[in-house]
């Protein structure tokens, strides 16, 4: 099948992948593609005026695709989501105006597994305040008691949301001799549950979502943000985990009440946490910045060169695919 002249496809952020040459390839020298070509997000009144002549959108996290975009762009058949997660796209008013959606699965799953992990040995281990000690000239010594931390060996990770990366997590947790289960929250619109691959099917449990608030000496967070998962860890939950306990958030930030989260490590009742998104993100709650039991960064999960061109290519290439007329390989679609 060959793609209609004039295809426009608007792509909000500079990528990893050039989009052009990339496009063309697949749509023809007559495809024009319009660039936001900036790290910064695009203006939401130029995605607004931009989308009116828009085929295709490649879209990153921060672009909202909402009712009021999708009625100022009337050629538009596809949105292809630079992420894996798609909460910034309205999927009911995708699919009530013809528009498909997509996302990059599976490529960016390492990464952000990495990232996770990354995160709860610097806080395990409590690097952030080792760090800054020297860096400040205030290590004089080694010390017996000196920093300790939570041994991974023989601890409970308590995994919130199963699905690729939670499992991928999973398994680099066994790895360091840790005990893992797993928990979905409870609730009309929880997801059915995960199909547990053969390998991890004996290594690890399901808890009850209070269990593993109770039982957990560390949670990460890897479920999508949606209604029911919204807040799932707000100051009632934080106050039913473990004293002492880990939370570990890569996914997305308002999955935690950030405020709650600040009040929970202040009061000493969590021991630290490792976060990676935000609930209003890019800001960040004030009360965490100056926190040494707290190591923050900035979206970072699938920022690895092989991910983020993987990225790239995927949500491009999925664009491509609707505008000749062929099914997606990664559509999501409304719950
Ligand atoms: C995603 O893919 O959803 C991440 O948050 C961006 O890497």
């Amino acid at each position: 099948m060959t793609a209609p002249a004039a295809l426009c496809v608007l792509v909000t952020r500079r990528l990893s992948v050039d989009p052009l040459p990339f496009l063309r390839a697949r749509l023809g020298e007559g495809c024009g593609v319009e660039l936001h070509d900036s790290d910064d997000p695009m203006p939401r009144a130029d995605l607004l005026a931009r989308a009116a002549s828009a085929d295709a959108i490649v879209a990153t996290l921060s672009d909202r695709i909402d009712e009021e975009l999708l009625a100022r762009a009337p050629r538009l058949r596809v949105v292809a989501n630079h992420a894996v997660g798609v909460d910034n796209i309205d999927l009911r008013a995708c699919r009530a105006r013809g528009v498909r959606a997509t996302n990059t699965p599976d490529v960016l799953t390492d990464a952000t597994a990495d990232m996770a992990f990354a995160l709860l040995l610097a806080v395990a281990r409590r690097l952030r305040e080792g760090e800054r000690m020297i860096r400040e000239g205030r290590f004089t010594g080694w010390a017996p008691t000196m920093l300790l931390g939570l041994e991974l060996r023989g601890a409970l990770l308590g995994i919130f949301g199963f699905g690729r990366i939670g499992q991928a997590v999973a398994r680099r947790a066994l790895g360091f001799g840790m005990r893992v289960a797993w928990s979905r929250r409870e609730g009309t619109s929880a997801p059915s549950a995960p199909r547990i691959p053969a390998d991890l099917q004996t290594k690890v449990s399901e808890l009850s979502f209070d269990e593993m608030l109770a039982q957990a000496d560390a949670i990460s967070l890897h479920a999508p943000l949606n209604a029911s998962t919204r807040h799932a860890f707000s100051a009632a939950h934080l106050a039913r985990m473990k004293r002492g306990a880990l939370l570990i958030n890569t996914a997305r930030g308002p999955l935690v009440d950030e405020a709650a989260l600040a009040a929970a490590l202040a009061s000493g009742h969590l021991g630290g946490a490792g976060l990676d998104v935000f609930e209003h993100e890019p800001k960040v709650h004030p009360a965490l910045i100056p926190r040494d039991d707290v190591v923050l960064v900035p979206h970072l999960g699938s920022a690895t060169v092989a991910a983020r061109r993987a990225m790239a290519e995927t949500a491009m290439a999925e664009a491509a695919r609707v505008l000749l007329g062929q099914e997606p390989l990664h559509p999501v679609a409304p719950r």
